[in-house]
């Protein structure tokens, strides 16, 4: 029987804060270790068993992979108890594997949850992405637009130079191009190895992080994640998939998508209101990382609703 829980009832998104904080302490002795797997498997185990504990009928909607790839949080899998709201769950139960296995910064546990329908069943392709903070006039800056044209713009409605910006980017060789034309403009580049979640969160936050815009392209599931975390904290997201042969083309296909290159913007990806919570694995500017200290692990959760626009950031000591 479905339980009539609000949706946006706090104690739902208090539950999901323990969801990502499960994952993240049960990476605290793999922290460093240099196993990406071994970190990995512990998240995706620490999060199924913690999510299962929900009264929530949940459908994984970007996750693990296939079921024939993943065999916890697979797309499609049932989590929760079954007894409640039927919603959609977007996780990454390691964002940032790498990050954690050489202890770098902004490896997370992430994870949103939001009604049925409510998110966009993104491929495992890559996705050209965008991204600013609030307080910026809709469609300031655009896919469409060149880097130059981005940063020019992002700058006049800051009221500032382009020397004054910085932008995130990820570190690949496919951004050699982005990165040097952001470099001629004369704005700042804050190159990240892994963790293009996080990279998009930043711009919300530009006073604590520096960062005023994201762009570049990572996992379209990321994208996802990260289009979650915006509508909770402000802020626009446009991204576009990059569908580069016909395997990517046949992913997207069994997605449900038919238009390849359409532009979807934060709402287009996450259209209705979601509750979202991210724990930091590794040390950062949004979250700190998880710290050992005898007899404790502790672990900050940054837990947003889109509906109310609260941010909350919460510091577990769990004795251990
Ligand atoms: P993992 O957590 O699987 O290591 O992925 C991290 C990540 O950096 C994402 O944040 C990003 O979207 C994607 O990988 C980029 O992919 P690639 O490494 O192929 O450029």
């Amino acid at each position: 029987m479905i339980k009539a829980i609000d949706f946006n009832d706090p104690s739902l998104s208090l539950d999901l804060a323990r969801v990502s904080e499960a994952a993240a302490i049960a990476c605290a002795p793999l922290i460093g270790q240099g196993d990406e797997r071994a970190a990995d498997l512990a998240a995706v185990g620490a999060m199924h068993a913690q999510l299962n504990t929900l009264d929530i009928s949940g459908v994984v909607v970007i996750g693990e992979g296939e079921q024939d790839e993943a065999p916890l949080l697979y797309l499609g899998e049932n989590v929760g108890t079954g007894t409640g709201l039927n919603v959609d769950i977007a996780l990454d139960p390691l964002e940032g594997t790498t990050l954690t296995a050489k202890d770098m910064p902004n490896a997370l546990a992430v994870i949103a949850m939001g009604p049925r329908g409510s998110m966009l069943h993104a491929p495992d392709t890559y996705m050209d992405k965008l991204a600013i903070g609030p307080g910026y006039a809709s469609g300031v800056v655009s896919l469409d637009m060149s880097t130059r044209e981005r940063i020019e713009a992002l700058a006049n409605a800051k009221d500032c130079d382009a020397r004054d910006i910085t932008v995130c980017v990820l570190d690949r060789p496919r951004h050699e191009n982005i990165i040097d034309e952001i470099r001629a403009t004369g704005a700042a580049i804050r190159l990240i190895t892994d963790g293009d979640v996080a990279g998009v969160m930043h711009c919300a936050e530009t006073a604590r992080t520096g960062i005023d815009m994201y762009m570049g392209s990572g996992g379209a599931p990321e994208g996802v994640l990260a289009a979650a975390a915006l509508k909770c904290m402000g802020g626009q997201m446009i991204g576009r998939l990059l569908l580069r042969n016909q395997d990517d083309k046949s992913r997207a296909r069994n997605a449900g998508i038919t238009d390849f290159d359409k532009i979807y913007t934060c709402g287009d990806m996450v259209t209705q209101h979601v509750i979202f919570a991210a724990s930091g694995v590794t040390y950062g500017k949004l979250v700190a990382g998880i710290k050992r200290e005898p007899g404790f692990v502790s672990v900050e959760t940054i837990l947003m609703r889109s509906k109310t626009g609260s941010v909350r950031r919460m510091l577990y000591r769990k004795p251990v």
